[in-house]
């Protein structure tokens, strides 16, 4: 079933009102109307989503001068490129004359992008080259009509946007994951494959369900059979303390096993969510795969199997589930309203070779899997919860506790639009 999210009789009033009855039941579920209202959408857009770290592409992707693909968010299209010196850039790609589109081919190599509609011409660092005819006004400087450029920043391979113009770099918190996310040497490393899943409903529908483990035993059978993740940490600690004493010495990197999390309203700045910790795998399970056996070389500098796998946010909408012989990305991004791409990138090392060192099903098996079963239960939430009838149920302490920062930070974001 699909839903036509409407809210007709909506205002400010009526946010300010919604907000109230979410802090007097904290701890609960939010009431379907923040994932029905245009006004709120807006405002997230603007507030939050153009305000936040998102992964972009990885490099490699980008490889020659002058490669470039495009990025949609919400209503957007976003430019990246490798611009004439080697630098990754980002722009909005719209027209500085009367704002056409300049760009339309998704990927591509080209030196320039001239605009279909009236001709000017934008070199691959967003400059504008030529204006046709221009030269007739007099105050017409064409310094002044760049593409509208957007904040990138670079970390092991990783490109990351950020729409805000006055978002700091995001490499430097980025700083806190060296030690456990360089194990896989992710610069070395290349997009064995990528797949976007367009999900019928709210951006947060999805996102929650990524932010909770509290499903995984129940929607996915094949995922709780090798990760701890999917019970509670007392009845797991004892493989994963024995993990975490083991892992320097098995797969030889210094610092494997560290935890960090400034995620949401603890974030050191808007937006620039930055996390990681390690946890274990069930006996017998050495990676992410149908049986737990391994299915691609280990990555970077890893030497063995330790039985864990790192867990990895970067920005709000990013996340990474690295193995030792592969790693999983997830971003979640607005499309509309009701619409959601949900984009899984699988990554191995640069010299793998398909067929050859790799599978490419058996790579991508357990996520593509994982994420189908995710896909099903996340329009079944969002079939019961646009219901008039629906009432917020408690989150769960210690499984949902991830999910309770989220919209705790999203609850406060949008709260502090009614002061502007
Ligand atoms: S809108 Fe691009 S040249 Fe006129
Ligand atoms: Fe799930």
């Amino acid at each position: 079933m699909q839903f036509i999210a409407e809210n007709l009789e909506d205002s400010t009033e009526k946010l300010s009102g919604m907000l109230a009855a979410e802090k007097a039941r904290p701890q609960h579920a939010i009431d379907r109307y923040f994932y029905r209202s245009h006004l709120v959408y807006e405002r997230e857009l603007k507030h939050l989503i153009f305000r936040s770290w998102i992964y972009a592409c990885h490099t490699s992707e980008l490889p020659e001068i002058n490669d470039f693909m495009l990025f949609d968010i919400g209503e957007e299209s976003i430019i990246i490129t490798r611009d004439s010196a080697g630098e990754i850039c980002a722009f909005h790609n719209i027209c500085r004359h009367r704002g056409a589109r300049v760009c339309e081919k998704e990927t591509g190599n080209r030196k320039t992008f001239v605009c279909p509609y009236h001709g000017w011409v934008y070199n691959t660092d967003g400059t504008l080259k030529a204006a046709r005819e221009m030269h007739m006004r007099a105050d017409f400087d064409p310094d002044e009509h760049s593409l509208i450029p957007i904040k990138t920043s670079v970390f092991m391979g990783l490109v990351f946007l950020n729409c805000d113009p006055k978002a700091n770099d995001f490499s430097k918190l980025l700083e806190n994951l060296r030690e456990p996310l360089g194990a896989y040497d992710l610069e070395k490393a290349k997009v064995a494959h990528k797949h976007t899943y367009r999900i019928a409903t709210n951006w947060k529908l999805v996102l929650e369900n990524y932010l909770e483990c509290y499903h995984c035993a129940t929607s996915h059978r094949a995922y709780a059979k090798g990760h701890t993740l999917k019970d509670i940490y007392e009845k797991v600690e004892p493989v994963v303390r024995q993990m975490l004493e083991n892992t320097e010495e098995i797969t030889g990197i210094k610092g494997m096993g560290k935890a960090y999390e400034r995620i949401y309203l603890d974030a050191e700045e808007f937006g620039a969510c930055v996390y990681t910790s390690r946890y274990g795998l069930y006996d017998g399970y050495k990676t992410g795969s149908e049986d737990g056996k391994p299915v691609a070389p280990l990555m970077g500098s890893i030497k063995d199997y330790d039985g864990g796998t790192g867990d990895f946010q970067m920005g709000p909408l990013s996340f990474m589930l690295n193995y030792p012989d592969h790693c999983v990305l997830y971003r979640f991004i607005p499309r509309s309203l009701t619409s959601t791409d949900m984009e899984l990138v699988w990554f191995v090392n640069e010299d793998a070779c398909e067929g050859k060192d790799y599978d490419k099903e058996k790579l991508t098996w357990l996520w593509h899997h994982t994420s189908l079963e995710d896909e099903y239960i996340i329009n079944r939430n969002s079939e019961g919860l646009n219901s008039r009838f629906f009432k917020p149920g408690p989150y769960h302490p210690e499984f949902e506790a991830t999910l309770q920062k989220f919209v705790n930070w999203y609850l406060h974001t949008l709260e502090s639009t009614l002061k502007l």
